[in-house]
Order: structure tokens, then sequence, then C-alpha cells
């Protein structure tokens, strides 16, 4: 079965086809992230309008480079939430569009769904398994019961690990996203040149907390810069990506020890970090768990992982009609079935 991903949730334009799930015939990017740079952080308007500029272009291709056409298309997989309204709209709307044309069916999917499908195009790994979904926007600790039944275990309270990473590196004078430049500069800084406090989180103790950590960079930047005062700006981007990294791996090895699990995903943006994927690769050893990381070309916003999902979706009886719209905020446990 061929499915044709579609993905439009924050900077990136994409359009795949995926075979059955798992192979991926085509995978195709367009970026307006040179642009964003500019300004620090992602500007919906200007996203939205790449999109809607690009997209045409980009679903072209992904059917033409799989040697496809829509004939041999079987479900148009969209990512319908979470994300930037204006810039989803454009991709939910293009796939109704698509779908009504052609006679296609179409499914609704859940970003961050698609994010942890990014590794069944990677390696071969089933559901049941506990995944580590760290992106810009969300830091969760999922259960994965099956490829359609997911189970919050513990989530972040305030900002995602991504966000904070980027806020930071903003800080220390970065380029945007800032959590790539920290993973970059890292290597040159010695991590224990500076501690943060350990985030304390009452109530599940599963969830993380990153604000408080993003507060105190933010502050020894601040206050070096008013005493005048050299800062090491490797030493302090390496010690910060050591304390979200030790944050992340410290509840995970908790559910999983907690929770009897001994296969261990990791997905989202933050996934492509150096310091998790080492980190995450000693846990796993120690325990004699198994670990699976997308590769690193599906560990960013593409179409190939919503491909990915939509085929699970579709074979689970998911697809909408012309009535599908798109949702900023969406929690991964909610079924489009019951929305
Ligand atoms: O999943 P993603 O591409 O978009 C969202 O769904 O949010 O994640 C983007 C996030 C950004 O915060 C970016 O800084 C972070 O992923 N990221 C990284 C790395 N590559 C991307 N963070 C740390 N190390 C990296 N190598
Ligand atoms: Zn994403």
């Amino acid at each position: 079965m061929k499915i044709l991903g579609i993905e439009s949730s924050c900077d990136e334009t994409a359009a795949a086809v995926v075979e059955d799930g798992r192979k991926v015939l085509s995978n195709i990017i367009a970026t307006s992230l040179e642009e964003h740079k500019l300004y620090g952080g992602v500007v919906p308007e200007i996203a939205s309008r790449r999109h809607a500029e690009s997209i045409s272009g980009v679903v072209n291709e992904a059917l033409a480079q799989a040697e496809c056409t829509m004939a041999d298309i079987d479900a148009i997989a969209v990512t319908y939430a979470p994300g930037l309204i204006g810039a989803l709209l454009v991709g939910v709307n293009f796939a109704k569009g698509l779908a009504l044309a052609t006679d296609t069916p179409l499914v609704p999917v859940h970003h961050l769904r698609g994010h942890i499908a990014s590794n069944y195009i990677s390696g071969d790994v089933q559901p049941p398994f506990l995944c580590l979904v760290v992106s810009g926007g969300h830091s969760h600790i999922v259960a994965v019961n099956s490829y359609t039944d997911f189970e919050i275990i513990g989530k972040t309270r305030d900002d995602a690990a991504g966000e904070a990473l980027d806020k930071a590196g903003r800080t220390m004078g970065l380029e945007y996203p800032g959590g790539v430049s920290i993973d970059r500069i890292s290597p040159q800084g010695n991590e224990n040149a500076y501690t943060f406090p350990k985030p304390k989180v009452t109530g599940c103790p599963y969830d993380f907390s990153f604000s408080g950590l993003k507060t105190a960079v933010i502050n020894t930047v601040h206050n070096a810069r008013q005493k005048g005062e050299e800062i090491s700006i490797a030493d302090l981007a390496a010690s910060f990506q050591k304390s979200v990294i030790d944050c992340l791996i410290t509840n995970l090895e908790r559910v999983a020890v907690e929770k009897n699990y001994d296969k261990i995903v990791i997905a989202g943006g933050v996934s492509a970090n150096s310091k998790l994927r080492a980190e995450a690769e000693k846990m796993c050893k120690r325990h004699k768990w198994s670990l699976n990381i997308p590769q690193l070309k599906y560990c960013g916003d593409n179409a190939a992982m919503i491909a990915a999902q939509g085929y699970y979706e579709f074979v689970d009886g998911v697809t909408a009609d012309e009535s599908l719209n798109a949702y900023a905020t969406m929690p991964i446990d909610k079924n489009y079935k019951t929305i």
C-alpha cells in the first residue's frame, strides 16, 4: 500500500511516498529556516506563505521521485495537529483538495505520532515500547502500546527541551536553532564548568521542567555581561546541554525501570542531539535494553514519518472527510475518531 504524506506544521514543507509504513520511496523537504534565522525564531506568517508557495511543487516532486502518479496512491496522510495553525492549514487544505479531486482517502496524522513513526522507517521496531518524544514544542514520555494507542506517562510542565535549548542558544548569541548550535559547539567546551540546579517537579515524578534551567543559563549570561566578565560560550553550552540531557535520561530510565520496559525508542527533533544519543546508548547498554533512534535524516520534520504513521492509522480505519480541520494543540493520546 502506498501512502502520500504531507507535512507543514512548522517551517518545513514536506511530501513523501512510503510503502506499507516502512519503505521510503521519496522524501522531499523545502524549508524556510534561513529566513527565520534573521529573526531568531520561526515567524508564523513567513512559514505559512512559503508553504503556500512550495506545497504544490514539493508534492509533485515526491510523486515523481517515487515514480508514482496519484492513481498509484492508496491514501493521503496529512499532519492536522499540533503546530502553527496557519502553517498546518496549508497542508490540510491542499490534502483535502487533492483527496477530493482524485477520490483518494484522507488520513489525519498527529505530528508527534509521526515523529515516533520515524523509527519505523529507520529500523525494525514494533510496538509496544517506551518512547521519549522531544521536539521544539513537546517533551513527553509515551507508552506506545500499539501503532495507534498512546499513553502519556510524563510530560513537561513548562518549556519543551528543544524550546529551552533554542532560547538558551539565543541568549548565548548562537545561530537559530539553538539546539543545533549548542550540539555543534559543545564538544569544544567543558560540560562540568557550570552547574545548574536540578529541576524539582512535584506531583507526577515522571514530569519534566526546563524553564528554571533556562532562566538559570540566561541569568548566568546577563550577570557576566553586567560585570563585564568573559564567558566561555562553549563551556556554557556544554554544561547546559548536559543538564537538559540529564533530566531527559533520568526520567526515561526511571519510567523504564518502574514500568518494566526493555524496549526504548527516542523521537523528535532533539533526538538528533549527539549527547542524548550517546547517553541513551549508555543507559540501554547498562540495562541490556534495546534502543531505537531515528536516522539523522528523519529526526527533524519530514513527511516520510507522516506517511509511515498514516499507513498504520489507515489500516486502523482512521479517515477524514472534507470537514477535517487543523488544530494548534492536540494531545497525542487523543484519537481522531473521538474528536
Ligand atoms: O521536531 P522538530 O524538527 O520540530 C518540532 O516539531 O518542534 O524539532 C525542532 C527542535 C528545535 O528546538 C531544535 O533546536 C531541536 O529540535 N534540534 C536539536 C538538534 N537538532 C534539532 N536539539 C539539540 N541537538 C540537535 N542536534
Ligand atoms: Zn516536529
